[in-house]
């Protein structure tokens, strides 16, 4: 009998409040997968690529959608909430960047919920009252709280609730002057003035644009489990983005500063449906410093000179919403929290590139705060370099403090696919 080809199944998540650089790690990894799911948030995510096919910034699709891989899948994940039209929006985006669509495989799961446009609405009002108290979020606004919410309290709608269009169209009027109320009360606002009519008509319009460029809507929203578990027992590889990171977990982030879904490798099960057993590799991915957009604690934020000089050399901006980043140096403290939840396989550290410009940089390795006294120095810089040997000792130094204990297996010397350093093993 032949042995069959034993695949793997690799979870990438994020170490940190986001914007690790999950996108150029999952970039570089897809590019030997036949199937790249993402498990958790919306498009509150910000995912950027930059490989051979061009520039991208992504925050619904799977980042695999431009991998250029032949026949490789992409699955929307049933952890995931859906904003349909914010989908349409960035699959035209990445047709005017060249992504010929008709090579795109794309399943969205049945179960993963939509983003409805009084999700939008309640996130900015909720954000609005909270602003009164002086404790808001800084959310991205796409509605991503609300939807979860009604999940949650198990009234939402899901991707699935499309398929039967009249049914959908009939529970959304219901919806909308339901919630219309609840505004109006809450908030004393009104709601309902564009009529839900014109709301669902660009949810139609949406839908309409998913069909010419998939084909049967029942095939495009489907039970995405047994496509992976089929592709397990057949030896292919499976790719799992996360978005977000651990300190935006809604259970194990910085509560009530968080974001709405699992961000880490229990997500990452949660939200595809594959077994956490089958999961073999997880990669978290961190930042050699650190950034933080919206509201919460930031224990490791620089000085006002040095945030605004990372900032400006890692180009620190919402991918989302513009906003500028707050920015700070590595917490190897909240790093052990956060691989002590995920136990990671491998450690991807990301944007070493972007300490080229400081002469000092800060690391906190202790409770007591952040250490400056590390010299780093600007005679050689390690923007595009490939290989670990080639790294100037402060910065393999620096790499190895940040993983600790844990397997370092990437580092990322700059934004393209190819400015990435694998790790040896037994490295020095
Ligand atoms: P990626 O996948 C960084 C932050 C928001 C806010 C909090 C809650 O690119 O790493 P939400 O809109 O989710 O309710 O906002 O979470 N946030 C992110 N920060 N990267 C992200 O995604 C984020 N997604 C949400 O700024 O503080
Ligand atoms: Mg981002």
């Amino acid at each position: 009998m032949r042995k069959k080809r034993s695949g793997w199944v690799t979870a990438v998540f994020g170490g940190q409040f986001g914007d690790e650089g999950k996108g150029k790690i999952v970039d570089y990894l897809s590019q030997k997968a036949d199937i790249v799911v993402r498990y958790n948030g919306g498009d509150n995510a910000g995912h950027s690529v930059s490989n051979q096919f061009g520039d991208f910034k992504i925050s619904t699709m799977p980042t695999g959608t431009v991998s250029g891989v032949t026949g490789q899948v992409q699955v929307i994940g049933n952890g995931t909430v859906l904003n349909i039209i914010s989908l349409t929006k960035e699959l035209q985006y990445l047709e005017d960047k060249g992504i010929d669509l008709s090579n795109i495989r794309l399943y969205i799961d049945k179960a993963s919920h939509l983003i409805m446009p009084w999700h939008i609405a309640h996130d900015k009002l909720e954000e609005e009252r909270r602003k009164k108290h002086s404790n808001i979020v800084g959310t991205t606004q796409r509605g991503i709280g609300p939807a979860y919410a009604d999940k949650y309290q198990r009234v939402g709608f899901r991707t699935g609730d499309l398929l039967n269009y009249e049914d959908f169209a009939w529970d959304f009027t219901k919806t909308y002057y339901y919630k219309a109320k609840l505004f109006r009360g809450l908030y004393e606002t009104e709601y309902a003035a564009k009529g839900p009519n014109v709301e669902l008509q660009e949810l139609k319009a949406a839908l309409d644009y998913l069909a010419s460029k998939f084909g049967n809507l029942d095939n495009l929203i489907c039970d995405t489990p047994p496509i992976l578990w089929r592709a397990i027992d057949k030896g292919q590889n499976i790719l799992l983005e996360g978005a977000q990171g651990a300190l935006l977990d809604i259970d194990r982030g910085t509560y009530p500063y968080v974001t709405s879904s699992a961000t880490g490798i229990a997500g990452a099960s949660q939200g595809s449906g594959i077994p956490a057993a089958d999961i073999t590799e997880r990669i978290m991915v961190v930042k050699a410093y650190m950034s933080r957009v919206g509201n919460g604690p930031f224990p490791t934020r620089a000085s006002l000179y040095d945030e605004e000089k990372l900032r400006e050399a890692g180009q620190e901006y919402g991918t989302v919403t513009g906003r500028p980043r707050n920015c700070g140096w590595f917490d190897a403290i909240s790093f052990k929290y956060a691989a002590q939840l995920n136990k990671p396989t491998g450690i991807a550290v990301t944007r070493l590139d972007i300490l080229d410009e400081f002469i000092i940089i800060g690391i906190r390795e202790r409770e007591e705060g952040i250490d400056h006294a590390y010299g780093w120095g600007l005679e050689k810089r390690v923007r595009g370099l490939r290989n670990w040997n080639l790294l100037p000792d402060r910065a393999k130094d620096l790499c190895n403090r940040i993983v600790g204990n844990y397997r370092l297996k990437y580092v990322s010397t700059g934004p393209s696919r190819d400015e990435t350093i694998v790790a040896p093993k037994n490295r020095k």
